[in-house]
């Protein structure tokens, strides 16, 4: 009915009207223009709808000029962690606050305190900057779920690594939940560009059980901010990218021609010359500056998802990442992919596994990530520089095809960040397959969605 057109062409709640009748336009039109506008709206994932780093300040005791906090950082996206060199957190206070003392992280400056006499404050900034402390910092000086150098886990990963935590002694502040204000502007690296902060707000102060699980204890005052991730701040280009292939067509379709931008062609490094066996080279740098290999792409990460057999009842993907940075390990790297026949993995090989459930009613989405002490660690670029997996998955007799590229992944994401697919018209496909468009497919899938959507 020329529905598809219409969405693809101006994807307006007013075009979107004429199709349906007043009572179901307010709600479908609303959101479908909603879904096909998301993938433009910053700080927004469509596979992890929710994701969000909260930090949590509990106010856990007033003192003579202030406050003392615990600052509770937890990760509650689904995928994407905090890796090395870690996170730094700053804000601005509303007042002059000072900060007389630190458990568990410090600010990396301290700041103008010459108008204190006797005790010196930890820092007088406006506007401080914190960072974690290093594992193995004596005992006095850490804090619970301290002192992991800033690396915090995805919470789909390892919930109990998906914290980080701190306390901060307050001055010049407030002294009771009617005085102290908050602060304002928080920001986030994590470790790079990407997060955005909202402001502070006052909620329900945290509950805390004794250890003995046998009284009840509360903060003074609790209040929360919320961190979204956004792609598009992180960096202008992908830092990933995905090549096909598979039993049935012997092409191989290669990633994008520079798909992360070919910003670093000047300086990569070609594959097992003089120069990449150089000493040295696998020394990361302070700004976590890339050495790439020379590729046609120039991604740090290649994803490439093979189909490999085709069974009565099953078929087999076999799915590998290869990394060409010489100066990054990859420690607990997650790979997340977007594919209609994912509701039905019945194996996944040498690496673990997890659906994730972005919409109730749509089980289309995993993710992957390396078995402890196996291949959680993806190794610099080099022979050690990839990780692989294969996964058996049973067929869905409605909807199982090999034709218009069915059988390769909508989405993938490397850490979090989403890999550019190839051009849709440059799939390997079937021979005497009909050569079907992005376009085609692409509205196809606002059908299917539309249809779950509707029934
Ligand atoms: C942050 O994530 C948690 C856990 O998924 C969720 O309960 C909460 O609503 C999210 N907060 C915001 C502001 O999105
Ligand atoms: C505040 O943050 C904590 C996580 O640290 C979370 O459990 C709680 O639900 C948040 N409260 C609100 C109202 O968002
Ligand atoms: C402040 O503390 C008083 C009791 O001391 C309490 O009744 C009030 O609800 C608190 N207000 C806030 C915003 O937490
Ligand atoms: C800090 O936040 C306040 C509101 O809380 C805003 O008016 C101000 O412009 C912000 N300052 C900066 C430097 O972002
Ligand atoms: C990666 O890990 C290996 C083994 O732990 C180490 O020798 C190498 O220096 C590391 N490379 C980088 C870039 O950190
Ligand atoms: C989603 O699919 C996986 C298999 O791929 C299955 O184990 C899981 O139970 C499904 N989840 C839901 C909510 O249907
Ligand atoms: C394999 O796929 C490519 C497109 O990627 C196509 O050009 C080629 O004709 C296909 N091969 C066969 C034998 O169909």
């Amino acid at each position: 009915m020329g529905f598809d057109q219409s969405i693809k062409t101006s994807s307006s709640f007013y075009e979107c009207r004429k199709y349906f009748t007043f009572l179901e336009t307010k709600f479908i039109c609303g959101l479908l223009v909603f879904l096909v506008m998301l993938p433009n709206a910053a700080a927004y994932d469509p596979l992890d709808p929710t994701g969000n780093i909260t930090i949590k300040w509990d106010v856990v005791s007033w003192t003579a000029d202030g406050y003392v906090a615990a600052v509770t950082m937890s990760n509650f996206q689904m995928y994407r962690s905090i890796v090395s060199p870690g996170w730094t957190l700053g804000w601005q206070w509303a007042k002059k606050e000072v900060i007389w003392s630190m458990v568990g992280a410090q600010t990396t400056e301290q700041g103008d305190c010459s108008k204190f006499k006797g005790n010196v404050p930890h820092c007088c900034m406006r506007k401080p900057i914190v960072v974690d402390l290093l594992p193995g910092v004596p005992y006095n000086q850490q804090f619970s779920n301290c002192c992991r150098a800033g690396v915090v886990s995805a919470w789909g990963q390892d919930p109990s690594g998906s914290v980080s935590a701190f306390q901060v002694s307050v001055g010049l502040a407030g002294t009771s939940n009617k005085t102290v204000k908050l602060p304002q502007n928080f920001t986030l690296l994590g470790p790079g560009l990407g997060y955005t902060c909202g402001p502070a707000k006052v909620v329900p102060s945290t509950v805390y059980l004794t250890s003995d699980h046998r009284r009840k204890t509360q903060a003074l005052m609790t209040w929360n901010v919320t961190c979204t991730y956004s792609q598009f701040l992180a960096s202008k280009n992908p830092s990933c990218c995905v090549s096909f292939s598979s039993f049935y067509n012997q092409t191989i379709t290669p990633c994008p021609k520079c798909a992360c931008g070919c910003q670093n062609k000047n300086n990569c490094v070609v594959s097992d010359s003089k120069q990449s066996h150089r000493a040295g080279i696998n020394t990361p740098r302070k700004d976590n500056a890339p050495l790439l290999q020379c590729t046609h792409h120039m991604c740090p990460i290649r994803v490439h998802w093979h189909v490999k057999l085709n069974y009565k009842d099953y078929w087999r993907v076999k799915i590998a990442i290869t990394n060409f940075n010489y100066r990054m390990n990859y420690t607990q790297w997650t790979l997340v992919a977007q594919h209609p026949n994912l509701n039905a993995v019945t194996q996944v090989f040498s690496f673990d596994y997890k659906p994730l459930v972005p919409y109730e009613a749509i089980n289309d989405t995993g993710m992957f990530f390396g078995m402890k002490f196996y291949n959680d660690l993806l190794m610099e670029a080099g022979p050690q520089g990839n990780v692989q997996s294969e996964v058996l998955l049973r067929k869905n007799k409605d909807t199982f095809t090999f034709k218009h590229g069915w059988a390769f992944p909508r989405k993938v994401y490397f850490n979090g960040d989403e890999c550019l697919l190839p051009p849709p018209d440059a799939y390997p496909f079937l021979p005497n397959s009909a050569h079907v468009h992005g376009v085609v497919i692409s509205k196809m899938a606002v059908s299917a969605l539309l249809f779950l959507l509707i029934v």
